[in-house]
C-alpha cells in the first residue's frame, strides 16, 4: 500500500509540469474509453453473423460490411485523436518543465557549477527528461487504455459466463505481484545506469575540450582506456535492465497462459451440457484470445514506468535540490565604488589552506588599485568576492557601507565590468558577445570593439559585427579575445572595473592601445587591476602585495620602492630579467 502511495506521490510531482491543457487529456481519454470500448464490438458482432447470418434472409448482407468500418471508423477516428491529444499535452509539459530546469540552472548557486559537470547537466535537460516524458506518459496511457480494454473484455465475458470471473479474478493479483517485484529491481539498475552514462558522456565531453593537450602528450590511450571501462560498465548495466525487463513478459504471459487454458477447458467442459450456440462459443474464444493483447501490454509495462519515473525525477531533483542563489535586499542604480574588505577569510575547501586570510583592505570611489603577489596567493579570490563567484568563510565585505551579502543580486552585479582571467565567449556574434545582456547598439558597438584595438580585426570580417565567433571564439586569436573581453567592460559602463590580466595575452603594442582605452575607461571608476606586468600597475594610485592568502604591504609605487620590501624585490627582479633579454 505504502509504495503504491509512493509511486501515485511520485507521479503527482512530475505530474505538475503535464497537467495542462486539460482539454487535451480529457479529450485523451475520452477517445481511450472509446477505443476501450470498441474492442469487445468485434466479438460481440461476431455471435449474430454466426448465429443468423448464414440462415436465409435473417438480416441484409449491406448490414456486415456497415457495421465493420463503421465499428473500426469510430475505433480509427479515436486512436488518432487520442494520441494527438497526448503529444501535445505531453510536449508541452516537457517544454515547461525544461524551461523550470534551465531557469534553475540560471539562479542556481554557483556551488552547481563546482559539483556537476556541463555534460550532466546537458544529459538531464536534452536527453533524460524527454526519453523520460514519453515513456512515462505513453505507458500510463497503455496502462489506462488496456486496463479498460481488459475490463471491457471481461464485462463481456462475464456477461457471456459469469462462472469464469474466478478464473480471471486469480490472474490479475498475481501478475501485479509480479510486476512490483521487478520494477523494483528495474528502479535501482536505472539510477546506476543514469550515472554511468554521465560518466561516459563526461569523458567526451572532456576529451572534446582538451583534444589538443590529448594529441600532444599522446594521452589517447589512457583516455581510451576509461572510455572503454566506463564502456563496459554501462553494458553490464544495460544487460542486467535487459534481462530483468526481458523476464518480466514471458513470466506474465505465462501466468496468462495457464489462466487461458483453465478458461477454455472450463468453457469447453460448460458448452457440452449448456445451450451455448455456435456464435456464442466463437465469440467467447474470439474475447478470451483478444484478452492476451491488453494483459501483454499491462505486463510490459513496468519497466518503461520506472524507467521514465527515474528520467523525469532527475530533472525533478534537479529543479527542487538545488538551492538558488541568495542575495539581500538594498536596491542601487548606481554604487559609489567605495570597497571595505573586513578581515576576509575564504576557505575552499576543508582540508584545504586558507585562500585568504585577515585581509584588510579599503578602496575609496575612484581609486585605481592594483594586486600584485606571487601566483595563488589569492588576488583573484580577492576579486571574486566583489560579484560573489565566491563566499567568504569570515570577516565581512561591504560596498558603499552596505555587506555585499545585503545586495540584491542583479543590482550588485550591474556594479562590476569585469575582464577576467579566462575569457568566456558566447557562440554568438560579435555585437551579441560585446553588448551581453543588453540589445546591441551598433555604433556603440563599433565604438568599444574600436577602442579595444579590434578596428583592424573587425574591418577584416565580411559580416562586420554581426559575425558569428563558433565556440567560445576558437577562430579568434587569444589576444583578440581578450580584447572582445575589454570591449564588453567598455560596452557594460559599469562604475567599478576589475581587470585580472587583462592585457596578459597582448603584444607591448596592442597592450599600450588597450591600455590607453582602459585609461581612458577608468576616469571616476573605481578600478582593481591584477596583474603580473608591473610595468602596467606602476600608475596605480595604490599597489598591494599579497602573499599567502595575506596583505604584506601597501602603498604607492614609490614608496614600496623606498620601503625596500617584497614589491622592492619583485621589481628587481622583474628589471634584471627585463635588461637581460633588452642585452640579449
Ligand atoms: N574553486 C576553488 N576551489 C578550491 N581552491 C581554490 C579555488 N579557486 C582557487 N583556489 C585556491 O585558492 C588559492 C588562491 O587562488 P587565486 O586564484 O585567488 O590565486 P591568484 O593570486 O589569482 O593566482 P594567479 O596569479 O595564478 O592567478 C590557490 O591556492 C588556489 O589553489
Ligand atoms: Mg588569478
Amino acid at each position: 500500500m505504502s509504495d503504491k502511495q509512493n509511486f501515485l506521490k511520485r507521479l503527482q510531482r512530475s505530474g505538475k509540469y503535464f497537467a495542462h491543457p486539460p482539454m487535451a487529456w480529457v479529450t485523451a481519454l475520452i477517445c481511450l474509453v472509446i477505443v476501450s470500448i470498441a474492442e469487445p464490438m468485434v466479438p460481440a458482432l461476431l455471435q449474430p453473423l454466426l448465429d443468423k447470418g448464414f440462415k436465409q434472409n435473417s438480416f441484409p448482407v449491406w448490414m456486415v460490411p456497415v457495421a465493420l468500418i463503421g465499428l473500426y471508423s469510430v475505433r480509427g477516428v479515436s486512436m488518432f485523436v487520442g494520441q494527438v491529444c497526448i503529444a501535445k499535452a505531453t510536449n508541452q509539459g516537457l517544454l515547461r518543465l525544461r524551461m523550470a530546469m534551465f531557469e534553475r540552472l540560471q539562479d542556481a548557486s554557483l556551488d552547481l557549477y563546482r559539483t556537476q559537470n556541463a555534460s550532466t547537466l546537458g544529459n538531464t535537460l536534452v536527453y533524460e527528461v524527454q526519453t523520460g516524458a514519453q515513456m512515462l506518459v505513453g505507458s500510463c496511457m497503455s496502462l489506462f487504455r488496456d486496463s479498460l480494454t481488459l475490463l471491457a473484455l471481461i464485462g463481456y465475458l462475464l456477461y457471456l459466463n459469469w462462472q469464469l470471473s474466478l478464473i480471471v479474478a486469480l490472474l490479475i493479483p498475481s501478475v501485479g505481484f509480479l510486476m512490483k517485484a521487478m520494477s523494483k529491481r528495474l528502479y535501482g539498475l536505472t539510477r546506476s545506469n543514469q550515472s554511468a552514462t554521465d560518466q561516459l558522456a563526461y569523458v567526451v565531453e572532456e576529451s572534446a575540450l582538451a583534444y589538443r593537450e590529448i594529441r600532444l602528450h599522446a594521452a589517447q590511450n589512457l583516455q581510451a582506456r576509461r572510455f572503454e571501462h566506463l564502456g563496459r560498465m554501462l553494458e553490464r548495466l544495460t544487460m542486467k535492465m535487459a534481462v530483468a525487463s526481458s523476464g518480466i513478459t514471458p513470466l506474465t504471459q505465462l501466468f496468462a497462459a495457464i489462466a487461458l487454458s483453465a478458461v477454455i477447458s472450463v468453457a469447453l467442459l460448460q458448452s457440452q451440457d449448456s445451450n451455448m450456440t455456435v456464435g456464442g462459443f466463437a465469440s467467447f474464444v474470439t474475447a478470451m484470445l483478444m484478452l492476451v493483447n491488453p494483459i501483454k501490454h499491462l505486463s510490459e509495462i513496468a519497466g518503461p514506468i520506472t524507467r521514465g519515473l527515474a528520467a523525469l525525477e532527475r530533472g525533478l531533483e534537479l529543479i527542487e535540490n538545488t538551492p538558488q542563489e541568495s542575495g539581500g535586499q538594498h536596491r542601487c542604480g548606481q554604487a559609489r565604488g567605495h570597497i571595505q574588505w573586513e578581515n576576509i577569510g575564504v576557505h575552499y575547501q576543508e582540508d584545504h589552506p586558507w585562500a585568504l586570510r585577515g585581509v584588510n583592505l579599503e578602496v575609496q570611489p575612484g581609486e585605481t588599485v592594483a594586486l600584485v603577489g606571487s601566483s595563488g596567493s589569492g588576488k583573484t579570490t580577492l576579486a571574486n568576492l566583489l560579484p560573489r563567484f565566491v563566499d567568504w568563510t569570515e570577516g565581512d565585505l561591504k560596498l558603499d557601507g552596505v555587506s555585499v551579502r545585503d545586495w540584491q543580486l542583479t543590482d550588485l552585479r550591474r556594479q562590476f565590468a569585469m575582464v577576467s582571467q579566462s575569457v568566456v565567449v558566447l557562440n554568438d556574434s560579435l555585437a551579441t558577445n560585446v553588448a551581453l545582456g543588453q540589445t546591441p547598439e551598433p555604433s556603440k558597438v563599433l565604438e568599444c570593439l574600436e577602442a579595444a584595438n579590434l578596428g583592424d580585426y573587425l574591418r577584416s570580417l565580411p559580416q562586420g559585427i554581426e559575425t558569428v565567433v563558433g565556440h567560445n571564439a576558437s577562430s579568434m586569436s587569444g589576444g583578440q579575445r581578450q580584447r572582445l573581453a575589454i570591449a564588453r567592460a567598455l560596452y557594460k559602463d559599469a562604475p567599478i572595473l576589475i581587470l585580472d590580466e587583462a592585457t596578459s595575452a597582448l603584444d607591448n603594442e596592442s597592450e599600450r592601445m588597450v591600455q590607453e582605452a582602459l585609461q581612458r575607461l577608468q576616469q571616476g571608476k573605481t578600478t582593481l587591476i591584477i596583474a603580473h606586468r608591473l610595468s602596467t600597475i606602476e600608475s596605480a594610485d595604490r599597489i598591494v602585495v599579497m602573499d599567502s592568502g595575506r596583505v604584506i604591504e601597501m602603498g604607492s609605487h614609490a614608496s614600496l620602492l623606498a620601503n625596500n620590501g617584497a614589491y622592492a624585490a619583485m621589481f628587481k627582479l622583474k628589471s634584471a630579467t627585463h635588461d637581460q633579454t633588452a642585452e640579449a
